[in-house]
């Protein structure tokens, strides 16, 4: 019952976060559909199978409250919630791949449905057609960012690869790997608004630096739910890091905690992609008793903190508010 009473005041927040850019969160939707119609029938397929899965629009809704809280009117709030959103989703169908997912947005992963070469090229498609939106407009300094955070992407998931399948992952190593696969793009969505007028430009180093703890705070949080959810709930498969070669922030620092035989089996998970020598159930039991699931949260909830206070510095108004409300609101997130 608690849980209840707690989900609906999450409920409540979250529509006081979201509410005041609601309506141009529609357009962004009316924009992928556009955008999509004019593409080739595999493109419009495969587009909008993924885009139409579901998906939380964080990055897009970042743009959009940013545009609003710096007093812009135009409609490049609209254009560049869509392009960071259609980054986002060629990085989404590009990732599934690699980890070789079969669930994405509670629905069979695109390259399941149809097959890797057709995700490839849409994924691909996706991140073209982003730089095409941004070179309409003449935003050569918002494609310059845009492109900045996808080289960081793909640089994040080559460092990935590079250490998949290996749990001795220096922690440092980790969370760069992090920053540059996740909290480039959300610092993007943050800072791009800044240099939609002049008048803003002074704005985008703290937006980006906001964007840049909240996207290491959002990932952390990801690697938990990892844990802690369930496939309905988080529409993707859980128990399912480890098991594909990829060692979070619990694990590396599990292993610190527990004997030499119980390491092996771990590295056994990782390098085997499969819980043989340790099963899930027993995983899970040791990465809840040692506590530290509550040490990743902590660490999540200081990046939360750092994000809210570099948000001091910007305009004071009812969105300063709404971002702030948003920090706390992805740290408690349940998807
Ligand atoms: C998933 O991002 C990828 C990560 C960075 C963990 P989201 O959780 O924002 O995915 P959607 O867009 O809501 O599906
Ligand atoms: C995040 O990595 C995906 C990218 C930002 C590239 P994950 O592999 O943890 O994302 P999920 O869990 O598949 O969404
Ligand atoms: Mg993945
Ligand atoms: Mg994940």
């Amino acid at each position: 019952m608690k849980g209840a009473v707690s989900t609906l005041r999450d409920a409540i927040r979250i529509r006081e976060v979201f509410e005041p850019i609601s309506p141009r969160l529609e357009l962004v939707e009316q924009f992928f559909l556009r955008e999509l119609e004019g593409a080739l029938p595999m493109v419009r397929e495969v587009g909008s199978y993924v885009l139409g899965g579901g998906g939380k629009r964080l990055r897009p809704a970042l743009v959009l409250l940013v545009s609003r809280m710096l007093g812009y009117s135009g409609d490049r709030d609209v254009r560049y919630g869509a392009v960071v959103e259609f980054i986002h989703t060629a990085t989404l169908i590009h990732d599934d791949i690699i980890d070789g997912s079969d669930l994405r947005r509670g629905q069979p992963t695109a390259n399941r449905r149809w097959s890797n070469e057709i995700t490839v090229l849409v994924g691909d498609w996706l991140y073209s057609r982003s730089m095409d939106l941004c070179l309409e407009y003449g935003d050569v300094e918002v494609m310059k960012r845009l492109n900045a955070a996808t080289l960081r992407m793909t640089e994040g998931e080559i460092l990935s690869a590079h250490v998949r399948g290996r749990v001795d992952v220096d922690e440092k190593l980790f969370m760069d790997i992090t920053r540059c696969k996740t909290a480039e793009l959300f610092a993007a969505a943050c800072s791009i608004p800044a240099l939609f007028e002049p008048s803003t430009h002074r704005y985008e180093d703290h937006l980006r630096q906001f964007g840049l703890d909240l996207g290491l705070c959002f990932q952390l949080v990801d690697d938990v739910l990892d844990f802690t959810s369930d496939q309905e709930e988080v529409g993707k498969p859980v128990m399912a890091d480890l098991c594909e070669g990829r060692a979070t922030l619990p694990i590396l620092l599990l292993l610190e905690r527990i004997d030499a035989g119980t390491r092996k089996k771990i590295e056994a998970v990782a390098r085997d992609r499969c819980f043989e020598a340790i099963s899930e159930q027993e995983l899970l039991d040791l990465v809840q008793q040692s506590g530290v699931l509550d040490e990743v949260r902590l660490r999540a909830a200081a990046l939360a903190e750092k994000a809210a206070e570099v948000a001091r510095f910007l305009p004071e108004c009812r969105e300063r508010e709404a971002l702030i409300g948003a920090t706390q609101l992805l740290l408690k997130r349940r998807k």
